[in-house]
């Protein structure tokens, strides 16, 4: 049996932004109070593209405030970066060795970030599933709270584990593991705000790397930007329904209804049930309050905890240090598992 244990990671590439809020960042700070979690600032993850080494680190500090601004506890839980624990990239090569060509050919994520030259891509861009798999499995997590743009990633790390379970089962068993050395972990992807929308098009996810900033709520942007960017951002004609079911067809404004639900603590049903039949205006000034009222309190405690970036780094030095602690009997264990 495997410890309930959270795993999960967020990019530090610049322009963070609300749907990595409130799609991974507020359900880490729920996720604290029913499991051990380990929560990882994943900078190798971000070098599968080209990123300006003096940005990068202040990138790490940045993502870091933003997990500590927004309530995570780094001594009862685990935040760290990555790089600064060796077992990750380990055990990656050896799931570089387990997943086949054919699995990673599937992605859509590498489809889409790779673009139409594929040939111009990084070898890393390409193998990042399999660094998740290892980020995960290095510590025998067992829960993955992210966003929905994550489900195949998380479905590969689960057919890394079981085919690593199959491959190697008897020299797992040898070795006294049982039958399983490393469990499959679950994503946890619920909520109203599992992919929110680019604010100017419906049909996109809010990312980092959208050209348009009009398109995302940065979490370091201030209330009269949050407020010019919620007025602008593209609906239609129609006045928001009185039903959830409603909004099926409308993306743009099932889009600003999931983010006041996800923001409030209520469903679309009931923040339709408030301002259902009535105009966009009216629910845009709302939606604007409620966004400002509560990032303008992380953006705050962000920018504080970036003014003194020695603590910022000790943080990150002292959980590496407790990650380490649990990466190293796991992947010492691989090694004999492995023959090595
Ligand atoms: P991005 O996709 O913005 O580059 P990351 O890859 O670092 O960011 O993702 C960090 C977390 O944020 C992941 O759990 C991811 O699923 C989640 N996430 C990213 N974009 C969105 C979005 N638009 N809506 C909800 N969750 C998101
Ligand atoms: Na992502």
């Amino acid at each position: 049996a495997f410890k309930n244990r959270v795993f999960s990671g967020v990019q530090p590439t610049g322009n963070l932004h609300l749907g990595n809020y409130l799609g991974a960042i507020q359900r880490f700070v729920e996720m604290q109070k029913t499991h051990d979690c380990i929560f990882c600032v994943v900078d190798m993850h971000a070098v599968t593209v080209w990123q300006d080494p003096h940005e990068l680190k202040n990138q790490i500090r940045e993502v870091t405030a933003a997990f500590l601004a927004a309530g995570i506890d780094p001594k009862a839980h685990i935040v760290f970066n990555q790089s600064q624990v060796a077992e990750h990239a380990e055990l990656a090569w050896i799931f570089n060795c387990v997943a086949r060509m054919g699995w990673l050919n599937r992605m859509t994520q590498f489809k889409e970030k790779a673009g139409k030259d594929r040939e111009a891509a990084s070898v890393g861009l390409f193998a990042y599933p399999n660094l998740m798999a290892a980020d995960i499995l290095a510590y025998h997590a067992t829960h993955v709270p992210v966003g929905e743009d994550q489900k195949q990633h998380l479905e590969l790390a689960r057919d890394i584990a079981q085919k690593f379970n199959n491959d190697f089962a008897e020299s797992i068993a040898a070795h006294g593991f049982g039958d399983a050395f490393f469990p499959l972990p679950e994503p946890l992807i619920q909520g109203p705000a599992t992919r929110i929308m680019s604010l100017r098009d419906g049909t996109k996810k809010m990312s980092k790397s959208d050209p348009s900033d009009l398109s995302r709520i940065n979490m370091t942007d201030d209330a009269d930007t949050i407020a010019a960017k919620i007025r602008k951002a593209k609906t239609d004609p129609e006045p928001l329904p009185s039903e959830a079911k409603g909004l099926e067809g409308r993306p743009e404004a099932d889009n600003l209804v999931s983010i006041f639900a996800a923001l409030s603590g209520r469903t679309p049903a009931e923040v339709l049930g408030e301002f259902g039949g009535g105009p966009f205006s009216t629910f845009k000034t709302a939606l604007a309050d409620l966004t400002v009222a509560r990032v303008a309190p992380v953006t705050a405690e962000m920018q504080r905890l970036i003014a003194d970036p020695g603590h910022i780094d000790a943080v990150l030095a002292d959980g590496s240090a407790r990650a380490r602690a649990i990466a190293t009997p796991i992947m010492d264990a691989v090694k004999d598992v492995v023959g090595f």
